[in-house]
């Protein structure tokens, strides 16, 4: 279709880049259809940018050179669900809380839980190795690809046969291929689940507890930091009552066996208060947990209402450096005279660091300069304490001028190498990832 009111929303996403401009957005109902429209870019040298529900944090979707947007939207059938093998197989447009549903509903978990599920698809998903706050126990999205092209993974749950092209596949953003069929290993269903909102006076300390209770054993299946910034953001907007003077949250969650899960929860609920925690609310009803994980979902949609630009970070450092981290955050707020609201999977080390201006970015230079600086900051941080720069948001284009710094020339080279070998013409999803040398 190319009726520029309808071309509009494939323009832009939740990064915060704007909108870039397309020509015309295919929406393929099949696999056929999907190979129809790759060998016709490539005879007429057309550039093509795949895309899910355009949710994505940095740009992935982003047709960065126009062309064509390849939607997979359409392609929604799950098409099998296995109950012995504990695999799913559905296409790209499968909405992701849509398959968690189905998977519920067989006693079954699929546990990759991006505050997006609602919206956001398997296919954009797998191309951006999307996480979410059950990633901490359960991983990020990884999966078993299939194409006409390239059927690559496998069903069974061990295999060694060949390189692990699936590896190279999650997580290159649509640059390397369109996905067009994904099994996914499914679990049991959890019998039951807890949480439980940890109330600290102060940033640091919460920070400081994250290692320090799983250390002392715990193993939760999410941990969720929330500074103040954030909280005073949510209250009043949630489902869930915040508490009045929080300086920061831990939102934590474990899962198993019901007969354990309250020794588990109050032996959880002691080490939080033994770690610096002033309170510790634990929801007493599934709908009151429902909540507290909406709450947090809330977080991206209410702060980005709330400010003129949110650019979100997704900064990953090693536990035990979050501290260290949330502190230099705090420096670099003051200094740069940005404000900042920080939010995110504790429990994994990543954090979304989001940087919120009022004022247009694209008059004011010498706030662009200070803008530009704080994030700068912010990952050479990360970098100095061992960390990494992006932990499920992907490159996209918004990361893509820090990824010098994290790799090397030789490791970017190699990069540069396997995208030639996927994409020798540079037509699907070009300028994204990896910058030119
Ligand atoms: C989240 O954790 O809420 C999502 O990754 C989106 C965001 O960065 O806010
Ligand atoms: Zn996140």
């Amino acid at each position: 279709m190319r009726a520029p009111e309808r071309l509009e929303p494939y323009t832009v996403d939740e990064s915060g880049l704007g909108h870039l401009p397309i020509d015309a957005v295919a929406l393929v109902e099949s696999r056929e259809e999907i190979e129809l429209v790759l060998r016709l870019a490539r005879e007429h040298r057309l550039v093509v940018t795949p895309r899910g529900a355009g949710t994505g944090m940095t740009g992935g979707a982003l047709a960065a050179r126009g062309g064509l947007v390849l939607s997979t939207e359409r392609m929604i059938r799950i098409r099998e669900i296995d109950e012995d093998d504990l695999v799913a197989v559905v296409e790209p447009g499968v909405v992701t809380g849509v398959l968690a549903d189905e998977a519920e509903a067989r006693g079954l978990f699929y546990p990759p839980d991006p505050a997006s599920l609602a919206l956001s698809t398997i296919g954009g998903n797998v191309a951006e190795n999307a996480g979410g706050p059950r990633a901490f126990r359960y991983g990020v999205t990884r999966v078993q690809m299939g194409g006409e092209v390239l059927r690559v993974g496998r069903r069974t749950p061990k295999g060694v046969t060949g390189y692990d092209v699936t590896a190279a596949l999650v997580g290159s953003e649509g640059t390397f291929a369109v996905t067009t069929e994904v099994v996914l290993r499914l679990l049991p269903r959890p019998a039951a689940a807890v949480a439980m909102l940890a109330v600290f006076a102060d940033v640091l300390v919460a920070g400081r507890a994250v290692s320090a209770i799983l250390k002392r054993g715990a193993q939760p299946r999410a941990l969720e930091l929330l500074d103040r910034t954030t909280i005073e953001h949510l209250r009043g907007h949630t489902p869930a009552r915040l508490p009045v003077g929080a300086g920061a949250l831990l939102l934590v969650e474990i899962d198993g066996d019901p007969d354990g899960l309250e020794a588990q929860a109050l032996r959880l609920a002691d080490a939080c208060v033994q770690e610096g925690a002033i309170d510790v609310v634990v929801a007493q009803s599934e709908r009151e947990r429902r909540d507290l994980w909406e709450t947090r979902r809330r977080a991206n949609p209410l702060l980005k209402h709330a400010h003129r630009h949110k650019i979100p970070e997704d900064v990953v450092v090693p536990r035990s450096k979050i501290p260290a981290l949330l502190a230099e955050v705090d420096t670099i707020a003051a200094e740069e005279r940005v404000a900042m609201a920080t939010y995110g999977h504790a429990g994994d080390g990543n954090l979304h660091i989001n940087l919120l201006v009022d004022e247009p970015l694209d008059e004011d230079a010498a706030l662009r300069t200070r803008v530009d600086a704080a994030m700068g900051r912010i990952m050479r941080a990360t970098l100095d304490l061992g960390g990494t720069l992006a932990g499920e948001h992907g490159v996209g284009l918004l990361k893509m001028k820090y990824l010098p710094w994290e790799q090397s020339p030789p490791l970017l080279r190699v990069q540069r190498e396997l995208k030639r070998l996927f994409d020798p013409d540079d037509l699907l999803n070009p300028g994204k990832i990896v910058p030119a040398p």
